[in-house]
């Protein structure tokens, strides 16, 4: 039997939530379970809030509720409320510091991670740039042990928002700078050495961003976005760069928004730095990410 409180703001945010396209696994019952748990002082990510046992609301804890549902039916990231985003199967610390990791970026991180397992390497070395929480960095250090990883990115906030999530998951040796691109690593430590190289840029159009939804662009940062005049600002100096970080036959592996799949598959396949090209899609068809291979 569920308290009244409940019943009554299930059906409030089941009337008023809006939930964005690209964060799909929300609902009204699950935000409100973690809006819930919040309150009763547990922290928790949706996959977490299932099984959790959650204590009931004394009456101080209640009136928190009702705020923390007032906030997110304003356009509050749930995240941004609870402080936790899952990402392939981790769960993150989640702020305003850093872009709330997205479903659809799990393509890249899915296909990264099989290209890591593929490696005949002893110990990868892995960068990932514009590293953000540091969510697809930890996806692989956590996936593969053995892996040596690092990540940039630059916002300040963001990279310290990625060093705390090292110990969050468990991987406290994976290393997070700040800079600009590939420049924390344009050095003769990592120059031609590097196995994997992985990057979700920037890469909405600057118009756009200006007309994206209240609870992106008043709560997310700018330029976890903003790819230039035609969005792809970010990824042609990833092309031109990258080459020069991996090793003869390392992987370069970047997400890419709607549209920009085959352009910049063409562009691959016309750079000579790269010997192979393949593309990952989502469950329409759509290409979400690419994968180039350094020349041998
Ligand atoms: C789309 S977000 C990706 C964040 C995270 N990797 C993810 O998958 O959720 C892009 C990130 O690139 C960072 N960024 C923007 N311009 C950059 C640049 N020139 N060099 C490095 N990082 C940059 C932003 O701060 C943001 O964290």
């Amino acid at each position: 039997m569920k308290h009244p409180l409940y019943l009554q703001l299930l059906a409030r945010l089941k009337q008023d939530l809006q939930v964005l396209p690209d964060k799909p696994d929300e609902t009204p019952r699950n935000t409100l379970d973690c809006l819930w748990a919040l309150a009763a002082g547990q922290p928790l990510a949706i996959s977490q809030v299932r099984d959790a046992v959650i204590d009931d609301l004394d009456l101080e804890a209640q009136a928190t509720l009702n705020a923390l549902v007032d906030k997110r039916l304003a356009g509050t990231p749930l995240s941004h409320l609870t402080g936790r985003q899952d990402f392939m199967g981790l769960v993150l610390k989640s702020s305003e510091a850093a872009l709330v990791p997205r479903r659809e970026t799990e393509i890249l991180g899915r296909a990264a991670i099989g290209k890591l397992q593929g490696l005949d390497v002893e110990a990868p070395w892995v960068v990932d740039l514009c590293t953000g929480c540091g969510n697809l960095a930890l996806a692989m250090a956590v996936a593969a042990p053995q892996a040596r990883v690092w990540g940039s990115d630059l916002s300040e906030e963001a990279v310290a928002l990625a060093r705390e999530n090292t110990e969050f998951v468990g991987r406290p040796d994976v290393s997070f700078y700040a800079g600009d691109l590939v420049v924390p690593f344009d050095n003769e430590e990592f120059l031609g050495r590097v196995d994997l190289l992985t990057c979700n840029p920037p890469y909405i159009s600057s118009a756009k961003v200006e007309q994206m939804p209240e609870e992106i662009s008043g709560h997310e940062p700018h330029m976890a976005f903003d790819g230039g005049p035609f969005g792809i600002k970010i990824i042609q100096r990833l092309i031109q760069d990258a080459p020069r970080l991996l090793r003869p036959g390392g992987w370069l592996l970047f997400e890419v928004g709607l549209g920009q799949g085959e352009p910049m598959k063409q562009r691959l396949e016309r750079n000579d730095a790269f010997d192979q090209v393949e593309v990952f899609v989502d469950d329409h068809g759509d290409v979400r990410a690419l994968a180039a291979r350094r020349r041998r």
